[in-house]
């Protein structure tokens, strides 16, 4: 049974189609990336699969449970971290978990709520009122009160907005030791680097379309180049080379296809080894791959 199969997902508000057509799935221990300009229609698949929104057309099964048709056993297998922070202002950390836990019929496990508490840095923070918690400790409670009830299917909407530096990395770690646990987790985020390091596939929305799904691996290597500055030990010969973006007497700087060998270029570019100084490259990221599949360009 797949964890996550979506098929065909319309939906309409009014005369927008917010969701236009989406299929995907997603196995056990997968990270899934939605990535996409805002307004792509990220947030809206998301509340489609909790049920908070209703599709216009189309099927989402949670382990073959259709969740229009059984939408409280299959959101009994979904976690779910809203992109929106909440407010239950009055409660503490505790009440509000244990609240949850009942919400679903189970009692909150002590060991496990501690182990969710530890992990996300908030065992010390958990007789405050939700009131007095920063920006990122809310956003971290969100993510214990999404994993409480112990679902198989994570969806993070933009879990790390707000987080800082070293919490966003002790997150990443965290995501990775849910993922060997085979969890299956459907990320969004504006954080490119974030979802170069967690997702093993990424599918590219824009104007409720995918636009590509495919491995992170595949879509860096066929959409993004490499920038090799070369710093020159004396001035060159004015060169021509499809791949050079600049040329002066102390460096020259090229854009070059992300599997192409440097000593390739040297040989094709006719550029002597004993005139370099010096080598600086860039590989190609994700907000490379972005830029050409939305902007439709080759090589960023
Ligand atoms: N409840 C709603 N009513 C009407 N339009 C909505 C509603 N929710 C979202 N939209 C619209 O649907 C589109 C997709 O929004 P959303 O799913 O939030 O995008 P994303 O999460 O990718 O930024 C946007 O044009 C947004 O304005
Ligand atoms: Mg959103």
């Amino acid at each position: 049974m797949i964890p996550l199969k979506i098929t065909n997902l319309m939906k309409r508000y009014g005369k927008l189609i917010a969701v236009d057509g989406v299929s995907f799935e997603i196995q056990p221990g997968e990270v899934f990336g939605l990535l996409g300009p805002n307004g792509a229609g990220k947030t809206t698949i998301i509340s489609s699969i909790v049920t908070l929104q209703a599709p216009s057309e189309g099927k989402i099964e949670i382990f073959g449970i259709d969740t229009q048709k059984n939408p409280r056993q299959a959101k009994s297998y979904i976690g779910f971290v809203p992109q929106e922070l909440i407010h239950h202002g009055f409660f503490t950390v505790e009440e509000i978990l244990k609240f949850h836990a009942t919400y679903y019929g189970i009692s909150a496990d002590k060991n496990y709520l501690q182990y969710l508490l530890e992990k996300l840095h908030l065992w010390h923070h958990r007789k405050k009122l939700v009131n007095e918690l920063s920006g990122g400790m809310k956003r971290r409670l969100l993510i214990v009160k999404a994993l409480v009830h112990k679902p198989k299917v994570l969806l993070l909407d933009e879990p790390t907005a707000g987080v800082d530096i070293e919490l966003r990395a002790s997150l990443w770690d965290f995501i990775q030791e849910l993922k060997k646990q085979e969890m299956s987790i459907l990320l969004t985020t504006h954080y490119l680097e974030e979802a170069e390091r967690l997702c093993d596939r990424i599918g590219i929305l824009n104007c409720g379309q995918l636009q590509r799904i495919d491995s992170t691996e595949k879509l860096l290597k066929e959409h993004s180049s490499k920038k090799v500055t070369l710093i020159l030990s004396k001035p060159l010969r004015k060169l021509t080379h499809p791949y050079l973006t600049g040329q002066s007497d102390h460096y020259l700087d090229f854009k070059v296809p992300n599997e192409m060998p440097l000593n390739a270029l040297f040989r094709e570019a006719n550029i002597p080894l004993d005139s370099i100084l010096d080598i600086n490259i860039k590989v190609g990221t994700l907000e490379d791959v972005m830029h050409n599949i939305l902007n439709g360009g080759k090589h960023a």
